[in-house]
């Protein structure tokens, strides 16, 4: 099980499954509800799959209908962008982070479990 975040949930009952890799776009994101929670799913341009909370911290607006670039995810409203491996905002006007969650990749499936 790899683990990328210091208060990454670890027990194996946190995780559940959300989609296959191949649902998501090649480079971009997808919106999931997980334990009533929106949270993108997001695939970066390497490949690596992240999970973090799609409410901009900026406004209400869903950061997976936003454009992926390498590690970052920006928001379609007014281009703050987010670190999605650590949530840190990166550009202005967000000065908020937003929660990363975990992901586990078992072949195809990918399971996450939310972190705080
Ligand atoms: S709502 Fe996301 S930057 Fe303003």
């Amino acid at each position: 099980m790899s683990t990328s975040t210091p208060q990454a949930a670890t027990r194996e009952e946190d995780f559940v499954h959300v989609c296959r890799v191949q649902d998501l776009p090649e480079v971009g994101a997808a919106c999931a509800e997980i334990e009533g929670r929106r949270v993108a799913i997001a695939r970066d341009s390497e490949g690596r799959v992240h999970a973090i909370d799609d409410t901009c911290s900026h406004a209400n607006v869903s950061l997976s209908e936003g454009e992926v670039e390498g590690t970052t995810i920006e928001c379609w409203l007014h281009g703050s962008r987010f670190d999605m491996t650590t949530g840190e905002p990166t550009g202005l006007p967000a000065t908020v982070p937003i929660a990363v969650h975990t992901v586990r990749l078992d072949g195809d499936d990918v399971y996450v479990a939310l972190n705080d």
